[in-house]
């Protein structure tokens, strides 16, 4: 039978949070573990520049991205790791997808719109062809499944789109993907304000666990979390969004759905409650934090892994743009 392929990225923009882990992360480590897969997970440091950043931290995010990966149980051998950069036919490929891409479209997207009015002294050609580098990342390695969560969705979308134009003028030229959204923790909300995503961009530190946060820090920040003022517990996402959002997490922690969460925790105070999801994340992330500082401590192995993960990728990606770019009439060799 062959081999699916999976693919994800995630950008080095800060520390990830629980959000990014449980939404994402989590899911790649089952999936790591199917022989059936065939997996390649990226650093998106090329995405990061969209927003003004100082080089030396998009160069140490990068490598603690790199660290974090592994931290978190990624193989190597299991998997192909590398960063979006190393591998130029990303970029290259964006640009031929670009031409078969609507100003329209680009500029439709939820994304796009929050992140142009967040950041309204720079909106960039980069933060608007962000989609299209997403969707040559993804279709570079005749995807079949993107792991990622809700609020990437639109952009897969658009990634499926731009495939299947370009395939309905050239011929099959790229595999049409689909996302696969984890069962629990998919969305994951903000702690001071659950109508909000938990976001790495968060102003307000306490809204988000960093997945290297200390267990002191994982209970200061889940105790003063936003509930309600009726002392039910109850899994109910519209009425009580700060206690489902707790109950979504400890769900994503423990491998139950939300209700079973809720059932398991019926009749406990808040505060109780709190602890309760604390516990358990803090628990879940004290190995990830050791690990990281070990791998920290060796630059030399994370720069080795990243070139080796580089090459075996550019390797798959290469053939595909060399596909596309004979399909559009470039003269390949
Ligand atoms: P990024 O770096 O913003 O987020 C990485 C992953 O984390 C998920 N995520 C969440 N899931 C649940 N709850 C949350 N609060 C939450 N916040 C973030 C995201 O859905 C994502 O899966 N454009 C992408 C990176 C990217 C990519 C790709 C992903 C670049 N190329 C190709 C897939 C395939 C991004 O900015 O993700």
């Amino acid at each position: 039978m062959e081999k699916k392929v999976i693919y994800s990225a995630v950008q080095p923009t800060s520390q990830l949070t629980l959000g990014n882990y449980l939404g994402a992360v989590n899911n790649w480590l089952k999936i790591q573990d199917d022989e059936q897969n065939d997996c390649i997970f990226a650093v998106a440091d090329l995405h990061s520049l969209t927003i003004r950043r100082a080089p030396e931290e998009v160069e140490s995010r990068t490598l603690s991205l790199l660290a974090q990966f592994l931290a978190f149980g990624l193989d190597e051998k299991k998997n192909v790791i590398y960063v979006q950069s190393h591998v130029a036919a990303h970029t290259r490929l964006a640009w031929i997808l670009n031409c078969y891409t609507y100003v329209g479209e680009m500029a439709r997207m939820t994304q796009f719109k929050d992140k142009s009015a967040k950041h309204a002294d720079n909106v960039n050609m980069g933060l608007m062809d962000y989609p299209v580098l997403m969707a040559a990342d993804i279709l570079l390695y005749d995807t079949n499944l993107v792991p990622v969560g809700v609020d990437q969705l639109q952009h897969l979308e658009i990634t499926r789109d731009i495939a299947i134009r370009f395939n309905n003028i050239y011929g099959e030229t790229f595999k049409v993907p689909e996302a696969l959204l984890g069962r629990a923790g998919a969305k994951i909300m903000s702690l001071s304000d659950p109508l909000a995503k938990m976001s790495k961009s968060d102003p307000n530190p306490m809204g988000r666990i960093n997945v290297l946060d200390s267990e002191a820090d994982i209970v200061k920040k889940f105790k003063r979390a936003v509930t309600d003022s009726e002392a039910v517990i109850a899994y109910d996402p519209e009425k009580k969004p700060g206690v489902s959002n707790l109950l979504t997490i400890l769900a994503a922690v423990e491998g139950v759905t939300p209700e079973q969460a809720a059932a398991e925790c019926e009749g406990m105070m808040y505060g109780h409650l709190k602890l309760r999801v604390a516990d358990a994340v803090a628990a879940m992330l004290k190995p990830v934090r050791e690990n990281y500082a070990a791998l920290m401590g060796d630059k030399a192995y994370l720069l080795d892994m990243a070139r080796r993960g580089a090459e075996k990728a550019a390797a798959r990606a290469d053939k595909t743009l060399a596909r596309a770019s004979k399909a559009v009439g470039l003269l390949v060799d």
